[in-house]
């Protein structure tokens, strides 16, 4: 007969996030985002496309490295996360939860989206992990937000944030309002997290809601 230890306790987490970093401009709303869903006691699955880690160099100072254990481990020690909180999967990693509507994950979210991941996600490309996941999110009818940076927009743009919102898909910009009058860049990235959070139905504090 199997003895229990109870000494022994894994944390139970809430139902699996998957975040992915695309290179897109804005990576900080992505790595918002993973810190405030780690906050929020939710497991987080997070995948950084190639160009994404280019932009990241650009844009920031931070250093994340590319192999996704060592990228899980980062991100575990950067926001605090619990052991197991964060997993992180490479751009063919296919036995990853994220490839199959198997996988017990409840929502994805591409923050920020680059205009060509959208268009590989409309057109239901697959060629990577994040594109197969979106392929799963669509076919599984899971949340799936997609937070495009770029302006101006082309017809090809519009065209495909139109088809991805009638297939089911929240369309959410990275462009921050004025009317809570942000006093720092981290106002304005914490206004479209905000948004994010309240799309997933995740309690936030980031932002009150309007008329609260
Ligand atoms: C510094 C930098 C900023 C970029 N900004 C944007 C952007 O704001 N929006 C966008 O759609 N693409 C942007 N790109 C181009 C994308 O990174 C490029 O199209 C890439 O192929 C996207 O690949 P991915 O979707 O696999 O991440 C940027 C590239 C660099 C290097």
């Amino acid at each position: 007969m199997a003895v229990r230890d109870e000494s022994i306790s894994v944390k139970q987490y809430r139902a699996p996030i998957a975040v992915a970093l695309t290179g897109a401009s804005g990576v900080q709303y992505g790595l918002r985002l993973v810190e405030c869903l780690i906050a929020a006691e939710h497991e987080v699955y997070v995948m950084v496309s190639k160009a994404a880690h280019r932009v990241i160099a650009v844009e920031t100072e931070i250093e994340l490295p590319a192999q996704p254990d060592r990228l899980a481990r980062d991100l575990t020690k950067r926001f605090g996360a619990g052991e197991g909180q964060v997993r992180c999967f490479g751009r063919e990693d296919w036995m990853a939860p994220v490839a199959s509507g198997s996988g017990a994950w409840q929502a994805l979210v591409v923050c920020p989206c680059s205009t060509g991941t959208l268009s590989a996600v409309v057109c239901g490309a697959s060629n990577n992990l994040i594109e197969r996941a979106a392929d799963v999110a669509l076919k599984e009818r899971r949340k799936l937000i997609l937070v495009p940076r770029e302006t101006p927009l082309s017809a090809v743009h519009l065209d495909n944030m139109l088809k991805l919102t009638n297939m089911g898909g929240v369309i959410l910009p990275a462009a921050p309002g004025f009317y809570h009058r942000p006093d720092s860049v981290q106002a304005m990235i914490d206004f479209v997290v905000a948004r994010i959070l309240n799309q997933l139905g995740i309690a936030q504090t980031l932002m009150p809601r309007w008329g609260d």
